[in-house]
């Protein structure tokens, strides 16, 4: 199918990822000339056009610190609204009539997984399906099986070739920069391996809590909301060799499944009492995991991986460890590499510099570059997402293949096996137990 998009349908407009992430991103792209089609709002909740209006009019208003008015108008010129149950035959006879002529929609699902069979099949029994993409959002299922499943629902009503899983890691700047770090430098290629890396930390904090999503969250926690996602996806392009997208999911079919051993589950305090968790969840909002690679370039070195809510600040960040020199200079540290993947996101290394004095000695020092100083404004992921699945752009999606690995990997800690201690809010985790690794995580979420 060629060509770009000509209407865009949003499924779940009236939810959570709309107003924080699709509307505003919908705007961008009307903003800078990428988006002039309709924009169809489905939802069961009724709303009308106008109500539709107000509610993108909070969401941008929000998102952006001036709105640029014409642009505004312009995408709210172009949104209408089709309210309905997913189940019924209705629903796609009415959305089907106001998308008229258009030819190559694109559907987002942006819904729970509960009603993800009732719309693909929807889509399907009224041909939309047919002439569509299509946007999924995770949860791509709840494990193995279910994502299994979930994938022939989905190969049953789209080509896979117009089938775009979101992970909106995959779509940050910061993210995608990590191979142009990588393989980009000559400082860097030749040492980014065992033989000079001792160990790489990646963690994904954040200081709030579920923001109002407590009972999707219970149901998910950390490992399967961000952890077999985001952060192996972040794992993969670290370790990946060089030649793209294929050699992430070569790395990560060589990561070993996670063991309750080297898993640590923390749930903060106070996550019970929220609207929407059952009694006594015993759902982690908490993970701290160690994950080994068996590829030549990784043997030994482990990835510990943190991510969690209510930590002490929300930071996504990778610190890379390298072996000491060999000098053994006193003073000298090892040095660091720190890419910075979230808000505030840019890049610190830590060398050591002569300590002033008459004997020779060394001095740690950081250097670091914020990105947003240096290299202004970037498209946000949402943004860059939506118009690469407009044009039928694939690259920077999860595949289905990845999302099995991911699963794979992921799978052992799913069980209950793995202990929830509790932690108290604004610290990193449960102080019980250790939260691995051996010698502590370095600091994060600050300029060195
Ligand atoms: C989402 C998770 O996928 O990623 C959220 O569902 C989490 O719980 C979010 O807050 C983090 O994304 P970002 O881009 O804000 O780091």
């Amino acid at each position: 199918m060629d060509g770009r998009a000509d209407a865009v349908v949003l499924f779940g407009v009236t939810g959570d990822l709309a107003a924080k992430k699709l509307i505003p991103a919908l705007y961008e792209l009307t903003r800078r000339g990428r988006l002039d089609v309709p924009v169809v709002g489905v939802a069961r909740t009724t709303w009308d056009h106008e109500q539709l209006v107000t509610a993108a009019r909070k969401a941008v208003t929000e998102a952006v610190d001036v709105v640029d008015e014409a642009a505004f108008d312009a995408l709210a010129g172009r949104l209408t609204m089709v309210s309905g149950e997913y189940g019924t035959p209705e629903t796609y006879r009415r959305l089907a009539s106001e998308l008229g002529a258009a030819v190559r929609p694109l559907f987002y699902l942006a819904i729970p997984p509960t009603v993800f069979t009732d719309v693909v099949g929807g889509l399907a029994g009224s041909g939309l399906a047919a002439r569509g993409r299509v946007i999924v959002e995770k949860p791509f299922g709840h494990d193995l099986a279910s994502a299994h499943a979930l994938a022939v629902t989905l190969r049953g009503a789209f080509d896979p070739a117009r089938t775009f899983r979101i992970d909106h890691y995959l779509g940050k700047e910061a993210v995608e920069g990590i191979r142009a770090v990588r393989f980009g430098n000559r400082l860097l290629e030749p040492i980014w391996s065992r033989e000079h890396i001792d160990n790489v930390q990646i963690t994904l904090a954040e200081e709030f809590g579920t923001q109002g999503r407590a009972g999707f969250y219970d149901r998910s926690g950390a490992v399967r909301d961000v952890l077999q996602n985001h952060v192996l996806q972040v794992a993969a392009l670290l370790a990946a060799e060089p030649g793209g997208r294929d050699e992430e999911l070569h790395v990560l079919r060589r990561m070993r499944p996670l063991t309750p051993a080297g898993t640590v589950f923390g749930q903060y305090a106070g996550y019970r009492d929220e609207p929407g968790v059952a009694p006594g969840s015993a759902t982690e909002t908490f993970v701290a995991a160690t994950l080994r690679i068996d590829t030549r370039r990784w043997a030994g070195v482990p990835f510990h991986l943190r991510a969690g809510k209510h930590l002490a600040t929300t930071a996504t960040e990778v610190v890379v460890t390298l072996r000491p020199a060999s000098s053994g200079l006193p003073g000298a540290a090892p040095n660091l590499l720190r890419l910075r993947l979230g808000r505030g996101d840019g890049l610190g290394l830590t060398l050591n510099v002569k300590e002033p004095g008459g004997t020779l000695a060394a001095r740690p020092l950081p250097l670091d570059v914020d990105f947003g100083t240096a290299l202004g404004r970037r498209r946000e992921a949402y943004e860059r997402l939506i118009d690469d699945a407009m044009d039928g752009r694939p690259d920077r999606f999860a595949s289905e293949e990845a999302i099995r690995e991911e699963w794979r990997i992921v799978t052992p800690v799913l069980d209950g096996s793995v202990p929830v201690h509790p932690y108290e809010r604004g610290g990193w985790g449960p102080t019980t137990v250790g939260t691995l690794p051996a010698g502590g995580w370095h600091p994060v979420g600050s300029a060195l």
